[in-house]
């Protein structure tokens, strides 16, 4: 027996140290911590089961056969994170360079799998090369069987990917299916085709970092949520996130103990300028709102006209959507819209509740918006939350102008409480353009067609630029002073926490993509 437990540890010591000592010197001198040690730091201390430890490839050719590592370039298994179980895969650079063979993908497939049974959520850290070039087809099979489990799972279990290395070609599609990519800056980066083919089909000079690091991804293209400084710091993001999240589609959030209290922000109420045209900081309205330093935001840098993210609102997970004075006026337009419909979906996906809070002046104009879809980009936030059956609320803080009124969680598309401060101006449009089309034959008669154009631009104002119109046919459940806003949206969600809604059997809608 004796030689036998030796034989054992001795296979689990090779498989623990991967590709070798040499290789992992070169993953730390790469500023990279090794897939093992990344697993270990996500995991609460001693919880990390592992699964396929001693796995070995199967190709032949190309003298593979001499070339064994158990584990084959990923370290996958189980674990908790804060207590909570979670299954795992970390992909190890230091053998075959992390790419996926045959049986690499075996390996993540039965964790996938094993996650969606028990309904625990899912993390992929990547770290790889891409397809196994000497495996050929084998390794494409491989990587389409992680798609099709990923689509299985999407809205069943939360699926959370960190991008800490390469993650080039068809790979990069596993990460796009799952909820939220994190990426590493300066040592990740992400794309279809790399620098070289790019060069040659179209002839332009960028590097690796300009073309897929985290700055290019989270801001201009969007497919990066967060971003981290360091493997660490990426690690600690991915526990943060998922303390907000449930562990499955039919469970709800773990609720902070919370005792109701005197909640009175006064600092709400000095927020709104006296100018409608002056911006503000949407983000001074969130922290003013949510439990103390819990506002977790989502794509931060990307479409900074919308604020997603989640918080913590007395104790209880909520999803953020917010407009941003800021950034545009905080108009909608192609990417904001894209952005919060995302959000919207998973956040009603894994019945987390919603929060809205409005300030958009419309819909941003201009050829460059509509050659690139905003009709159907924007409609995708109207479609997203129209089907959002999680408890849903509104806060209007000023301007609720047009088509946006009714896309932004409108009481017309299914939000449960609709509130509005008394700075709030709900119309078709700002006054200064409706008086100069409906009043046009009385501007263009007057003497003084400024002054006339000022008179009716005034009268407008009075009658639409405020919320009563709207609270006089019960479009606005309330109008509440802003320094209630916190109190007023706790007792809220909490009225609506059984909230039930029976949709009639169809396989899916049709969101228009
Ligand atoms: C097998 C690979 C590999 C791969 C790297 N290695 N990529 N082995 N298949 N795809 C091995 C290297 O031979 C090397 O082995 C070790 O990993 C480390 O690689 P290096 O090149 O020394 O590292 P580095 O200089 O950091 O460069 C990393 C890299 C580069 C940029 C990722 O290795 C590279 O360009 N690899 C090929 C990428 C690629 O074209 N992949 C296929 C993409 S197509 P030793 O023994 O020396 O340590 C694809 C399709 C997926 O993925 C389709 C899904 C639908």
């Amino acid at each position: 027996m004796d030689s036998k437990i030796k034989t054992l540890n001795e296979k689990l010591a090779q498989s623990y140290l991967g590709g070798g000592e040499k290789r992992i010197e070169k993953q730390h001198a790469n500023k990279k911590l090794t897939a093992r040690e990344r697993v270990l730091y996500l995991l609460d201390e001693g919880s990390f089961e592992e699964i396929g430890a001693l796995v070995t490839h199967r190709t032949k050719d190309f003298g593979m056969d001499k070339q064994q590592y158990y584990g084959d370039g990923v370290v996958t298994g189980y674990g908790t994170v804060s207590g909570r179980l979670v299954y795992v895969f970390a992909q190890d650079f230091t053998v075959f360079g992390g790419s996926l063979s045959e049986t690499h993908a075996e390996k993540i497939c039965k964790v996938m799998d094993l996650a969606v049974k028990v309904g625990a959520p899912i993390i992929g850290l990547n770290d790889s090369g891409g397809a196994r070039i000497q495996e050929g087809v084998r390794s494409l099979g491989g990587y389409a069987d992680i798609f099709y489990r990923n689509v299985q799972a999407s809205g069943v279990i939360p699926q959370l990917s960190a991008i800490m290395g390469p993650c080039a070609g068809g790979a990069v599609y596993s990460p796009a299916m799952t909820d939220f990519t994190l990426m590493v800056q300066d040592t990740s980066y992400m794309f279809v085709t790399g620098p070289n083919v790019v060069k040659t089909v179209t002839n332009e000079n960028v590097t690796s970092e300009e073309l897929g690091g985290a700055s290019a991804h989270a801001t201009k293209s969007g497919v990066a949520h967060i971003t981290a400084t360091n493997d660490v710091e990426c690690l600690e993001d991915i526990k943060k996130l998922l303390s907000y999240l449930p562990q499955n589609n039919q469970e709800k959030t773990k609720d902070i103990p919370y005792e109701l209290a005197d909640e009175m922000r006064e600092e709400l109420s000095q927020i709104i300028p006296d100018n409608a045209n002056k911006p503000y900081d949407m983000h001074a309205v969130i922290s003013g709102i949510i439990d103390t330093d819990s506002f977790y935001e989502i794509h931060k840098n990307h479409a900074e006209n919308i604020i997603v993210g989640f918080a913590r609102l007395g104790g209880k997970s909520i999803g953020i959507v917010a407009n941003q004075p800021m950034f545009l006026a905080g108009v909608l337009d192609v990417n904001s819209a894209k952005k919060a419909a995302r959000f919207v979906r998973f956040c009603d996906a894994f019945n987390i509740p919603l929060l809205v809070l409005e300030d958009v002046p419309g819909f941003l104009p201009g050829t460059d918006q509509e050659w690139n879809g905003i009709i159907v980009h924007g409609a995708k936030l109207l479609y997203a939350f129209s089907e959002a059956t999680v408890p849903r609320v509104t806060v209007i803080t000023r301007k609720a102008y047009g088509g946006a009124y009714d896309v932004m969680n409108s009481k017309h598309i299914g939000a449960d409480m609709n509130y509005a401060w008394p700075s709030a101006e709900i119309a078709v449009m700002g006054a200064k353009g409706a008086a100069e089309i409906i009043f046009k034959k009385d501007i263009n008669a007057a003497d003084d067609k400024e002054a006339k154009w000022k008179e009716k631009e005034a009268e407008y104002a009075d009658l639409f630029a405020n919320p009563y119109s709207a609270a006089q046919r019960g479009f606005i459940d309330e109008v509440i002073l802003p320094e209630t806003t916190r109190r007023k949206l706790i007792k809220a969600f909490s009225m609506l926490e059984d909230k039930q809604v029976e949709k009639p059997k169809r396989k899916h809608g049709n969101i228009p993509l």
